[in-house]
């Protein structure tokens, strides 16, 4: 969840970027009648710079919305306002980068190929395709399989390269439909400190997504569908306070010391459940761990690398570097290699020294732009039409 109090942190504005208003799509069968009612009379706002989540069940509506707001489904009754102005509007789609819940990349094109064909779908120039694309790449962690043709990719590296193609055209809005499916843990923090980097550059982003962890790391706000109506809605921070409780966390302390605390506590709030526990190091931190150290041991792998510095193209305030996380300190950082030494056997130390309390009623649940021969006309066409078939998705 994002620390909305830090104004450098999240540049947000009362600029709504995205207005829904009694949105309803009831998708009808051959002869007319109701077959699905996707979605059911739904109101959202997203401000400029925020990040908005989409939460709900498997079919509850969150990607014929995000198709609503990308003017590819329309509407069967309400308002959707992207950017001020109708989705549908071919100006307000080359504002928006989208990347769909189900890839649909051309499987001939490789990586640099794929990302000069979205450039040239925007009007960039060769030269602009190439820098962009080069930067894109390297970002995600594919400049080293950038010639390999993008049908021969894993999921999560399709994934990755369907991420750099929704930022091609330096979009103002970026909607992402289960952008971390598929990802490995080090992929999903990319992608995680990605969008929270992209936020603080002033775009906004909109991602619907089933890893809540993931959701709660990233998002400011969210909207939680069921049955195509919104049953939650609000800021994270709000809707997870748990009131009533307070959470210390101090250096680890002697016995007696631990015990003189207690009953203080005890002496200030009577009756109250206290806990003391060793805080641990949650799974994604120790995995990044043990995959840094095998990078260190320079361990080959055919797959994505980790991603690099955010494209400098994507405009807005650049980092500054104590702001910087796993995108660059996975290449950045000096690993300590000494000890056990090998990938997978060196163990990572809880975080030892430390003891966390918490009290009350909480609960303790603890390279080159194209590759000329293929860049012909007649097949970026053909590409161009599947696109536009799949990317409606049938209505
Ligand atoms: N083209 C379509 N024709 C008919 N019904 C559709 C179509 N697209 C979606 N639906 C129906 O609309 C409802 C919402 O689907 P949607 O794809 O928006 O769900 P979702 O929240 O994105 O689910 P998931 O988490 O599985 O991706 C479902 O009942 C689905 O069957
Ligand atoms: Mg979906």
């Amino acid at each position: 969840m994002r620390d909305s109090d830090d104004p450098k942190e999240t540049p947000q504005s009362e600029e709504r970027v995205i207005v829904v208003r009694e949105l309803t799509k009831i998708f009808k069968d051959f002869w007319g009648r109701d077959k699905a009612r996707a979605v059911n009379r739904v109101d959202f706002e997203v401000r400029r710079g925020e990040v908005f989540g989409l939460l709900g069940p498997n079919g509850s509506g969150k990607s014929t919305t995000i198709k609503m707001l990308l003017g590819l489904l329309r509407p069967t009754s309400g308002l959707v306002e992207v950017l001020g102005r109708s989705p549908e509007e071919v100006s307000t789609k080359s504002r928006i980068g989208y990347l769909p819940e189900e890839s649909y990349l051309y499987p001939y094109f490789s990586g640099m190929e794929t990302l000069d064909f979205f450039g040239k779908l925007f009007g960039l120039s060769a030269s602009e395709r190439r820098v962009r694309g080069a930067q894109l790449l390297e970002m995600v962690g594919l400049s080293g399989s950038q010639t390999r043709s993008v049908g021969e990719y894993s999921k999560g590296m399709q994934r990755r390269i369907g991420i750099a193609q929704a930022l091609i055209n330096d979009p103002e809005l970026v909607i992402l439909d289960e952008p971390t499916a598929g990802l490995d843990p080090i992929g999903c923090r990319e992608v995680k400190d990605l969008i929270q980097t992209l936020a603080r550059r002033g775009k906004t982003v909109v991602l619907s997504s089933h890893l809540l962890a993931d959701v709660e790391d990233v998002c400011d706000r969210v909207v939680i569908y069921y049955g195509g109506r919104v049953h939650a809605m609000g800021e994270l921070k709000r809707l997870l306070a748990t009131p009533g409780s307070l959470r210390f966390t101090v250096p680890t302390m002697s016995r007696q010391a631990v015990e003189r605390l207690i009953s203080y506590i005890r002496s200030e709030v009577v009756d109250a459940e206290i806990e003391v526990e060793a805080p641990m190091q949650d799974l994604e931190g120790y995995f990044i761990s043990v995959v840094q150290r095998a990078r260190a041991c320079e361990a080959e792998t055919a797959g994505a690398t980790a991603g690099r510095a955010v494209a400098d193209y994507l405009g807005g305030p650049t980092e500054d570097v104590g702001r910087r996380k796993l995108l660059d300190r996975l290449m950045h950082a000096e690993v300590d290699t000494g000890g056990a030494g090998g990938a997978g056997g060196a163990e990572i130390q809880p975080q030892a020294g430390s003891v966390e309390a918490s009290m009350g009623a909480r609960d303790s649940g603890k390279g080159s732009a194209s590759g000329g021969a293929r860049e012909d006309q007649a097949q970026a066409e053909k590409a161009a039409e599947r696109l536009r078939e799949l990317m409606k998705g049938g209505e």
